[in-house]
């Protein structure tokens, strides 16, 4: 069989990244310029400030990418590019690149949707079996994602206001931490208990999520500890909020799991690099549901990279999915279309 070599580009958030993957399981290379020491200074990703820096990263690890791979681009196949959702100016950034290797080279172009790429960076670890379930927990989405087959998803459950990622990063900005405050939640979480009471998430549906009002409740708990002079313990707070938000994750994730049975559940995201979020998945669910295998993917594949785009777009390549030169960035990409 004739090995396929996709070269991805990814720029949806605050990472530059090009990879070259073979047959959707070995990377070859895998380059991403992160852009997370030019954002703290200001607290969160500014997107102007974002697609500035895409633009004047993207051929110097478009570049690299190859040199690594030891590759060129005669020998790639297809060229996969993150379609959407994400920031639009830093999208198009991508999108450009794509389009011009793709007619400069005459490679077919392949569009991916940014989850289907988290979902499938578990191929990396793992051969992904069907009817699977992927609990989806970025920066931007917290979702419950059915996929009866490999190229067939369907959203259970979406947050109906903020994402985890997202609640995550205004806690830790609220207790003065570095961005991204979920990484640093996630560490001072570990030297504290989680002792206060905060408000728990409600939603209409049972697989949908919430999270602004948990964040409102840790303002609030930090404000009311100001006005009356009480001090509160910062690591007890991080341990009380990150029990609250995973006592809700999982609720909805165990209601999808009792419900369809899937062979598998996969974390997809940044929040899966969560620590705590990982033991709780070894700890709790794979006793609970012992016919589910769980598979967490390692650390370096949770948050933004190119081979994750690359090993969707291998799949979506296989189904026949292809765009012309009109390809265009779509900030709210639909992953169920
Ligand atoms: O998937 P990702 O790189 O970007 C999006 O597609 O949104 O996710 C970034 C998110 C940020 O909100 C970051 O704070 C969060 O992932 N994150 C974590 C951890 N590592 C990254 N949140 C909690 N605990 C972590 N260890
Ligand atoms: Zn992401």
């Amino acid at each position: 069989m004739k090995s396929i070599k996709i070269l991805a580009v990814e720029s949806s958030c605050d990472e530059t990244a090009v990879a070259v993957v073979e047959n959707g399981k070995t990377i070859l290379s895998s380059v991403v310029a992160t852009q997370i020491d030019v954002h703290k200074d200001f607290g969160g990703v500014i997107p102007e400030v974002a697609s500035r820096i895409h633009i004047e990263n993207i051929s110097i690890v478009l570049e690299e990418a190859l040199k690594k791979a030891n590759v060129t681009m005669e020998d790639i196949d297809a060229v996969a590019v993150t379609q959407g959702p994400g920031l639009v100016g830093c999208l198009h950034v991508g999108v450009q690149a794509a389009k011009t290797l793709a007619w400069a080279f005459h490679k077919p172009l392949v569009p991916v949707h940014h989850i289907a790429g988290h979902i499938f960076a578990n191929t990396f670890i793992a051969e992904l079996q069907f009817p699977l379930l992927a609990l989806v927990v970025s920066g931007g989405h917290t979702e419950l994602v059915y996929m009866k087959d490999e190229w067939d998803f369907e959203i259970l459950g979406t947050t109906q206001d903020d994402a985890i990622g997202e609640a995550g990063d205004k806690v830790g900005r609220v207790l003065g931490l570095p961005y991204p405050g979920g990484v640093y939640v996630d560490k001072l979480a570990k030297e504290g208990q989680p002792v206060y009471k905060l408000a728990k998430p409600k939603t209409e549906g049972e697989m949908d999520f919430s999270f602004s009002g948990l964040k409102s409740s840790v303002l609030q708990f930090i404000d009311r500890s100001k006005r009356t002079n009480q001090p509160f313990i910062p690591a007890d707070l991080a341990a009380s909020y990150q029990e609250t938000a995973l006592d809700a994750l999982f609720a909805r994730a165990r209601v999808a799991l009792t419900k369809y049975q899937p062979k598998q559940m996969v974390l997809a995201g940044g929040v899966a690099a969560n620590s705590r979020l990982r033991a709780k998945v070894n700890e709790e669910l794979k006793r609970e549901y012992p016919t589910t295998e769980f598979i967490i993917p390692p650390l370096s594949c949770c948050t933004d990279n190119a081979a994750m785009i690359a090993a969707a777009g291998y799949v979506a390549y296989c189904h026949g999915v292809r765009a012309d030169l009109s390809l265009t960035a779509d900030p709210g990409m639909d992953l169920e279309s």
